[in-house]
């Protein structure tokens, strides 16, 4: 298939914080920038003006757990639309450091919304868009936090307990299990050019490029 006539992939990057993912961002991107793909690579909270003035809010300012799954959804709506949905329709493989599924794990299994409430705003959102893939980096939660001790300075989430990430990371399990043919997961515990590997394998098999 030529460029032009490619249609746009939509791939979101998960995992619990400290899982090692931002650290591939990059070469992902390179990846399939090699391979004659226009790649943009953005992330969530955040990816417009509006969205990333709701991260710095949502990462740092005390709130309630409803008010901080509305302002999640809230700079999703506005993502999805001013750069997500043009972008897939330009043909441009959407690179996106999370999404809707972070959200089922934080604010759901994390913080204990309702899911009843997520599956109620995903449909509102983003109705029948979801994810072409979706790279689950898994790994324990008590890795995950000896990892984020010897990185940097925590901001709310990354501030919980051990038990607040091992309920995360079960969130994406079962979020996993819901749709299998969407999720690959990626083992987050090797080294990094391991962890790379299973990246490129996985990219490897799709008829995408
Ligand atoms: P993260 O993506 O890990 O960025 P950084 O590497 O800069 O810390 O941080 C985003 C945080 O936002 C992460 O702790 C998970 C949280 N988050 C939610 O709680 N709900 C969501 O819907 C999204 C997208 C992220």
């Amino acid at each position: 298939m030529t460029r032009a006539t490619a249609p746009g992939r939509f791939i979101t990057v998960e995992g619990i914080d400290g899982a090692g993912k931002s650290s591939h961002l990059q070469a992902l991107t390179a990846w399939m920038g090699q391979r004659g793909r226009e790649v943009l690579l953005t992330r969530e909270p955040g990816g417009t003006p509006l969205a990333e003035t709701l991260r710095e809010q949502i990462l740092h300012t005390p709130m309630d757990g409803l008010t901080e799954l509305l302002l999640v959804f809230a700079a999703r709506r506005d993502h999805l639309q001013q750069v997500i949905e043009p972008a897939l329709a330009r043909g441009v493989v959407v690179l996106c450091d999370r999404f809707t599924d972070a959200s089922f794990a934080y604010q759901g299994f994390g913080r204990g919304m309702p899911l009843e409430h997520l599956l109620q705003l995903e449909q509102w959102v983003h109705g029948q868009r979801q994810p072409d893939l979706t790279l689950l980096f898994d790994l324990p939660a008590t890795t995950a936090a000896e990892r984020r001790a010897a990185a940097r300075s925590p901001d709310r989430f990354e501030s919980q307990d051990a038990a607040f990430f091992e309920r995360v990371r079960q969130g994406y399990l079962q979020r996993m299990a819901q749709s299998p043919q969407r999720f690959v997961t990626i083992d987050a515990l090797p080294a990094p050019a391991d962890v790379w590997a299973q990246i490129e394998h996985t990219l490897q098999q799709r008829p995408w490029w």
